[in-house]
């Protein structure tokens, strides 16, 4: 499509579909929080809402929107970059380490260890939820919980996330407030509130999606 082939409009669609990630990730962890709940309550509320979602038409298209979003977002991050090398390859300094974050440099990096991450979440909670064979619980909802509890009762696993949340929380740090510059969304007056937010957002999502697989880890043994 001719549109796509102007890395302007790659750049907008990255960060249109960025920030569509970040509402979602919002959303997310609000509901994974209720595995936080006495194990007794978290398993109906979790399955309940999981059922929810799963009948519900609205959220089917979300849904179909957010797969887009995930791969048009790492499409455009790859050719985004292979371009950017080709032009960088032509000029014989490249400063930016001097006036950049290491994070804002390693977008890619970050970018491929939330890929192989989203791989492994995929294969082992949605995939299983949408094809497996699960368990129904005692109001006849299929048990998701018992598999994600089960998932972070070995300590690699809780690692494996722990990890994928911190470059998570770094990808998130520079990537909402390019995002949100890409876009033009702001008045340069209040650049400082966008950063300020941005890294409120990337802490909250960080420090909130790692707690759970920990908790859930340790409190297998305070029973
Ligand atoms: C504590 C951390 C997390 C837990 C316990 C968790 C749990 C789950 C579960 C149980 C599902 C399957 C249920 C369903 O499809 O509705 C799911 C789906 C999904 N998760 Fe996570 N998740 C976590 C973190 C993340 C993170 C950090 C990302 C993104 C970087 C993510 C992205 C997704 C996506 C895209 C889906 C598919 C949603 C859909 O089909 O509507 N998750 N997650």
């Amino acid at each position: 499509m001719p549109f796509l082939k102007s890395t302007l409009s790659r750049k907008n669609l990255m960060a249109l579909t960025g920030l569509f990630l970040c509402f979602f990730l919002v959303i997310h962890l609000l509901g994974n929080l209720q595995l936080l709940l006495a194990a007794d309550k978290a398993s109906v509320s979790f399955n309940n809402y999981s059922t929810l979602l799963s009948g519900n038409i609205f959220i089917k298209i979300i849904a179909y929107i957010l797969y887009f979003s995930i791969i048009a977002h790492a499409v455009d991050a790859l050719v985004i970059t292979v371009k950017n090398r080709k032009t960088a390859a032509k000029y014989a300094y490249d400063e930016r380490k001097h006036a950049s974050k290491w994070y804002s440099r390693n977008m890619g990096i970050l970018g491929t260890v939330l890929l192989i991450f989203l791989v492994i979440h995929f294969k082992d909670f949605w995939y299983v939820y949408k094809f497996g064979a699960l368990p129904l619980d005692k109001n006849g909802n299929k048990n998701l919980y018992v598999i994600v509890v089960n998932a972070f009762h070995s300590w690699w696993y809780v690692c494996i996330y722990v990890v994928s949340m911190f470059a998570l929380g770094f990808h998130l740090l520079h990537g909402f407030k390019s995002a949100v510059r890409t876009l033009g969304l702001y008045h340069p007056r209040y650049a400082r509130y966008v950063e300020i937010f941005g890294v409120v957002y990337s802490y909250t999502l960080t420090i909130g999606f790692s707690f759970i697989p920990v908790y859930v880890y340790i409190t297998q043994y305070i029973k």
